[in-house]
């Protein structure tokens, strides 16, 4: 469906938990975020609902994020669910790797049709600090097994200070290079403060052709990224949270207060 200014809004961005076995500085405060309540978290059979309704107002693109959405329960049978769904011609997922290993395989099977994968630097020390604790080789070995399974293309999220000449930024590149992945640089954004950036190599980030809409883990159906509209699916109902995102989605984005990455996905 055309949005206020002639968008065509097809893709739909679902974060399944604002739980993360990583704790990346640019994502999580130091003294942690406050976690939904469990009750508030949408049931698979939820989720499937709107995306269901969503393919009625033109949704056929979907993207599963979190928090990190390999650690929901039974990952796998959502993927399922929604591959099944008629009029979804684009099911894909963003993660940060650490479990990919043990998932690939079944993802794919289960119709996951694409994976972008978060990777900083090719420095274990620096992943762990940027992580918090986290193990690079955990996310080569994800990488590795998502290549096997054959994804194709399989993105790497590359997130730089500045800009993608940075010596961590480059290392990245010379990897993607020699192991034939793409490449997307992803400036560090501040919700708050209403900095956002275009993605290099990607799609994000340009207001004027943005076609995205994102639901919460919690239901709520949000406009636009950097702006703090949102409009719960139990609350509103699932076609009246539709309707109000996409005739209320913003011209341009501009400040978001309420939430933070771990729970928006990116
Ligand atoms: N700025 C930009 N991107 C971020 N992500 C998380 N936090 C930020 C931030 N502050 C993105 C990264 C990561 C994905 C899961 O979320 O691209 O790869
Ligand atoms: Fe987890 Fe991704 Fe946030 Fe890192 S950026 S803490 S991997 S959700």
């Amino acid at each position: 469906m055309l949005d206020s200014y002639h968008r065509n809004i097809n893709y739909l961005r679902i974060s399944v938990t604002d739980r993360c076995n990583l704790r990346c500085i640019y994502c999580i405060p130091e003294e942690g975020v406050k976690l939904m309540s469990h009750k508030d978290i949408l049931s698979f059979e939820e989720i499937v609902e709107v995306v269901k309704v969503g393919v009625k107002f033109g949704i056929d693109k979907v993207r599963i994020t979190g928090g990190e959405p390999l650690i929901r329960k039974d990952i796998v049978s959502l993927v399922k669910m929604i591959s099944n769904i008629h009029g979804i011609t684009d099911l894909s997922m963003t993660t940060n790797g650490i479990l990919l290993e043990k998932f690939a395989l079944l993802l794919k099977d289960a119709g996951l049709q694409r994976v972008n994968i978060s990777l900083d630097t090719m420095d274990s020390n620096k992943y762990k600090i940027i992580t918090r604790g986290g193990d690079i080789n955990e996310v080569f070995a994800g990488i590795k097994a998502a290549q096997e399974a054959g994804f194709s293309p399989i993105k790497i999220n590359c997130v730089i200070k500045d800009n993608s000449a940075e010596k961590d930024a480059l290392a990245v590149s010379h990897f993607c290079k020699l192991e034939n992945l793409e490449i997307r640089y992803i400036r560090e954004m501040d919700l708050h403060k209403g900095s956002f950036s275009i993605v290099e190599g990607g799609d994000g980030g340009h207001c004027y052709t943005c076609n995205r809409l994102r639901l919460t883990a919690n239901g709520n159906l949000k406009p636009c990224l950097f702006n703090d509209l949102e409009f719960n699916v139990r609350q509103f109902g699932i076609k009246r949270a539709f309707q109000k995102a996409i005739v209320q989605k913003p011209k341009c984005g501009s400040k978001n207060s309420k939430n933070e990455f771990n729970n928006i996905g990116g």
